[in-house]
């Protein structure tokens, strides 16, 4: 590629983005688990650009760590003054570069990356500016595109400053501009903030580099949702409703059952095998990976899950950041937390809570316990109630449970304590020593019958 045909990119992302209210910055609000700037710049990997500059606020800590694997130079804007002043910021990055500049909005992050591909050729065969454009029925709040009497646009009217029969032009501005660097860095102090709104808009580019005898092309697409800009918390439903049902059809077309389209919330970033079915109310957050002939819901909540195959997820249960095995049956109302890991064809039932612990094969804890940094082995039987006590007021400590162990109903294992492989522990009882393998421990008090 010559330096000629070099390509980079800039984002605009500074600002809370007042419509928002918010502390966080705009384009770090989340669509289905990822920022919305995130699209964009995935949007960006098939295209070969060489330096991604981001612009952001003074405050841009939060944005800097989203976006730090990106690996882009981020710019400063201490002031939000208005798109033009976002480049301006960036002008002496700018100098260094040569070639074609994509120019795009941090809040506008859907759209194909064939379409940023045309406006990267029309600057590499010859133009000065390509500016992206297309036809709405109702082009309230974008800026309006005039064209000259040849029909090559030669302004960009932005809502604020259009009259009423400017504002009736259909042709906006659907914020993706391609320059050639060199063009744009020897016209862009001619950019002015003598407007209504005081800010300096880089769509006034088109004006002044159409009045210098620069050549403008305008790229007209269809309209769709992939020009969609995000301004405020409506606008982010519409567009997490969208994601949202992408990402539903997308897993229905490999296999997967979703059996209410408009009642379940699954990450961009979930994967879900085939003969899967993911019932109402399901909330499957951040990095899960669930295999195939599952059954997931209703009302379940996994964050972070891995899952084998053909387990089963009954309703009202949560599970974060741990690992379930094949053939297991978790639920209903069973709460798993993090890091624990369960091996195949285990059972954990209803009013059950897990927390930092190993569980083996085919283990069954069927009912309301509570078993906390655990290592429990394979084929044990869990009783209703079994509480292992885990805290002593300080430390933390672990209780040991070995394969083919039986705990009685309604026992309390206080640790650290070792429970031996096929011991057995009587219902009711207070575990506070290691029972040796295939003992069986009685830790209560004797029944004693007294006649009234
Ligand atoms: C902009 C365009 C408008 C176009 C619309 C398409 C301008 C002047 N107007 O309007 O023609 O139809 O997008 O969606 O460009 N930003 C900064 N620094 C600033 C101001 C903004 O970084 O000083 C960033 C924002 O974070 C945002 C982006 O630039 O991501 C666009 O700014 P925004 O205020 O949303 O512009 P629109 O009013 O949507
Ligand atoms: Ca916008």
């Amino acid at each position: 590629m010559t330096a000629a045909n070099k390509r980079h990119a800039v984002i605009l992302a500074a600002g809370k983005g007042t419509r928002f209210n918010s502390e966080k910055p705009k384009v770090l609000h989340e669509i289905c688990g990822k920022p919305m700037i995130s699209y964009l710049l995935e949007r960006l990997e098939s295209l070969i650009i060489e330096k991604i500059l981001i612009v952001v606020d003074s405050d841009s800590g939060m944005t800097r760590k989203a976006l730090e694997s990106y690996h882009p130079e981020f710019i400063i804007q201490s002031e939000q003054l208005g798109t033009g002043h976002a480049i301006m910021s960036a002008a002496d990055s700018l100098k260094k570069l040569e070639g074609s500049l994509l120019v795009l909005y941090g809040d506008t992050p859907f759209i194909q990356p064939g379409h940023l591909e045309s406006l990267l050729s029309a600057c590499e065969n010859g133009c000065d500016e390509a500016i992206l454009t297309t036809l709405l029925e109702d082009p309230t709040g974008y800026g309006r595109i005039a064209r000259d009497a040849s029909g090559a646009p030669c302004d960009i009217i932005e809502e604020k400053e259009a009259d009423p029969q400017q504002k009736l032009i259909r042709e906006i501005n659907a914020g993706f501009a391609c320059f050639k660097i060199p063009q744009l860095l020897s016209h862009l102090d001619q950019l002015s903030n003598d407007n209504r709104s005081g800010e300096y808009y880089l769509t006034d580019m088109v004006k002044i580099l159409n009045a210098a005898g620069k050549k403008i092309e305008a790229v007209q697409i269809p309209a769709g949702n992939e020009i969609f800009g995000i301004n405020d918390r409506s606008q982010l439903a519409a567009a997490e409703k969208q994601v949202q049902k992408e990402i539903a059809l997308s897993l229905m077309e490999s296999g997967v059952t979703i059996k209410n389209l408009d009642n379940v919330l699954i990450h961009a970033s979930v994967l879900v095998g085939p003969d899967t079915s993911i019932y109402p109310g399901a909330i499957l957050e951040g990095r899960c990976r669930i295999g195939s002939n599952c059954s997931i819901g209703p009302n379940v909540h996994l964050i972070d899950v891995e899952i084998g195959d053909n387990s089963k997820v009954e309703n009202g249960s949560t599970i974060r950041a741990s690992k379930i095995g094949s053939g297991c049956h978790i639920g209903p109302n069973a709460h798993i937390r993090d890091h624990s890991e369960i091996g195949d064809q285990v059972r954990i039932g209803n009013f059950v809570e897990v927390k930092n612990s190993t569980i083996g094969d085919q283990t069954t804890a069927a009912h309301l316990s509570y078993l906390g940094d655990a290592r429990i082995g394979s084929r044990v039987t869990i009783g209703a109630g079994t509480i292992t006590c885990n805290f002593d007021g300080e430390n933390k400590n672990q209780t040991l449970i070995e394969d083919l162990a039986f705990i009685g109903s309604d026992s309390q294992l206080i640790a650290p304590v070792r429970i031996g492989q096929g011991a057995t522990v009587a219902a009711g009882s207070t575990i506070t020593e290691d029972v040796p393998a295939r003992h069986l421990a009685i830790a209560r008090s004797r029944q004693i019958n007294k006649k009234r």
